[in-house]
């Protein structure tokens, strides 16, 4: 028993819907001909509201209201509009095995779903204390965050804990966007986190001591430098309490947990070339893998970033899952037409009333510049290596400066004097 597509996306997340919206734009497949397939049970939705919009006490969002492609103010695609572009949604379905060679999948019932061409959109997994060697993550207060499944388990959390005190393990993205939609619904929180200060993969210390005296002042407490060994639970299962390398002892209510994630390859491996420094499907600029009828795209894809000297990356962003996503469609249909991807990295957060953006690559001399203040903060950072900008950050700025910051890092602005740079700050890169 089987179906056949000629298209099929692997994966409902964000880059499935992009993608999907992508064909429906340029029309090229007859209804019938393009399927999504998901395990989640609800169509393609913008991930990125599930730590911020999804966790308010008032007025939080929900679907429909953000399903793709709405976070980049396209339209809304519905269960509706699935149905009227003839794509299918075969929702609720895990893919169990694929065959790359045969162009086939196989569903956790055991159906075949064959396609002439693939675009794999699996995304990525959580990453469970249990593969630090913790035990006991399970329990109903403990809350990772990576679908609307556990977005509500958090909801339902944070409705019973007000008031209370919530440990946040890990202080990367999810433990920060988290702790501050925790604070907003009047729960106490502390943070743990193994690094000498938050975001350590992105943010400088002196950027991470802002956002750190920001959240001290909203009333969360850092424990840094250290790791939890162990719960403490009561006669129902629930946690009570944290318990830290060194013995100290955290009660808590709930527990959130953002300790990184890990690619969704698994179906693929031994089938197709993973790029081993950063554990993704390896794609070429047209977002292939290594067998021509299948493609990569969002988390899972490791592609070559022009800007990187053609350097292999895989980002964990939501403007790279819509852009290499509509970017395979694009290569699919349209392959003389459609060049190499040249993408320029982006990320951004926003917390409480803060809001930040990200451009390029993290490594070189900075040079901060900016008001570090609390009262109307604007300030920044740009990276520079090798007398070029390699890229920028920026806190409270507004369009025009955050689109000057991206133009002078996609061009690697000249920089002939370090402390001339720190003077000018925001200056140097709307003068460019
Ligand atoms: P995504 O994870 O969106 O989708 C993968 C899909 O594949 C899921 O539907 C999954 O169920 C499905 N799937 C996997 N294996 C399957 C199988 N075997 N069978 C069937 N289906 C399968 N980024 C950013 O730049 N700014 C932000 O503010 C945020 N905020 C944010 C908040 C939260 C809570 C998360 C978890 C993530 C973010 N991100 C973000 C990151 C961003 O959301 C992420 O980069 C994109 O969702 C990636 O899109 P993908 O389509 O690649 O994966
Ligand atoms: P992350 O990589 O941002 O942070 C992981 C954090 O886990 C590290 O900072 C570290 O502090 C901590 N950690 C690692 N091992 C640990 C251990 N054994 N014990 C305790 N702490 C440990 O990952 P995340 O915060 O889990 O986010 C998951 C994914 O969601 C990422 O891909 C991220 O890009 C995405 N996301 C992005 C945004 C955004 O871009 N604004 C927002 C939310 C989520």
């Amino acid at each position: 028993m089987g179906r056949a597509f000629v298209y099929v996306i692997l994966g409902g997340g964000v880059s499935a819907g992009y993608a999907a919206l992508e064909f429906a734009r340029r029309g090229g497949y007859s209804r019938g001909e393009l399927c999504i397939i998901s395990e989640e049970a609800v169509a393609p939705y913008e991930r990125p509201a599930l730590s911020k919009g999804y966790l308010l006490p008032e007025g939080a969002a929900r679907l429909p209201g953000f399903h793709t492609c709405v976070g980049a103010n396209d339209e809304l695609l519905t269960p509706k509009w699935y149905k009227e572009q003839g794509i299918e949604l075969i929702l609720g379905t895990k893919i169990i095995s694929a065959d790359v060679r045969r162009k086939a999948l196989v569903t956790a019932v055991g159906e075949t779903i064959s396609y002439k061409t693939l675009i794999i959109a699996t995304g990525a997994r959580a990453l469970k204390l249990e593969e630090f060697g913790i035990q006991g993550s399970d329990a109903e207060n403990i809350c990772y965050l990576r679908n609307i499944h556990d977005a509500d388990k958090l909801v339902n959390a944070m409705k019973s804990c007000s008031g209370g005190n919530a440990v946040v393990i890990g202080g990367g993205y999810i433990g920060m966007e988290c702790a501050a939609a925790l604070v907003t619904n009047k729960i106490r929180v502390t943070m743990v986190f193994p690094e000498k200060h938050c975001m350590a993969r992105l943010f400088t210390p002196r950027i991470a001591e802002y956002y750190e005296n920001y959240y001290t002042l909203k009333g969360v407490t850092f424990v840094k430098g250290t790791v939890l060994t162990s719960f403490e639970k009561d006669a129902t299962g629930k946690v009570t309490a944290v318990i830290l390398k060194d013995g100290k002892r955290l009660r808590a209510d709930m527990v959130v947990v953002g300790i990184g994630i890990r690619a969704n390859t698994s179906l693929f491996e031994g089938q197709l070339v993973v790029s081993m420094v950063n554990d993704g499907i390896k794609v070429n600029g047209q977002m292939q893998t290594s067998e021509s009828s299948v493609y990569a795209v969002g988390d899972v894809a490791a592609f070559p970033i022009k800007l990187f000297d053609g350097d292999v990356r895989r980002l964990e962003h939501v403007d790279s899952a819509r852009r290499t996503a509509r970017h395979a469609v694009s290569a699919i249909l349209e392959p003389a037409k459609t060049r190499d991807i040249n993408y320029l990295p982006f990320f951004y957060s926003r917390v409480f009333t803060l809001s930040w953006q990200f451009y390029g690559d993290n490594v070189g001399e900075v040079v901060h510049f900016g008001e570090f203040t609390n009262s109307s903060p604007r300030f920044g950072a740009y990276w520079v290596n090798k007398g070029r900008i390699t890229g920028a950050f920026l806190e409270g700025g507004s369009r025009e400066e955050y689109e000057a910051i991206s133009v002078a890092v996609g061009r690697k602005a000249k920089v002939t004097d370090m402390a001339e740079l720190g003077k000018q700050g925001l200056a140097f890169a709307i003068q460019e």
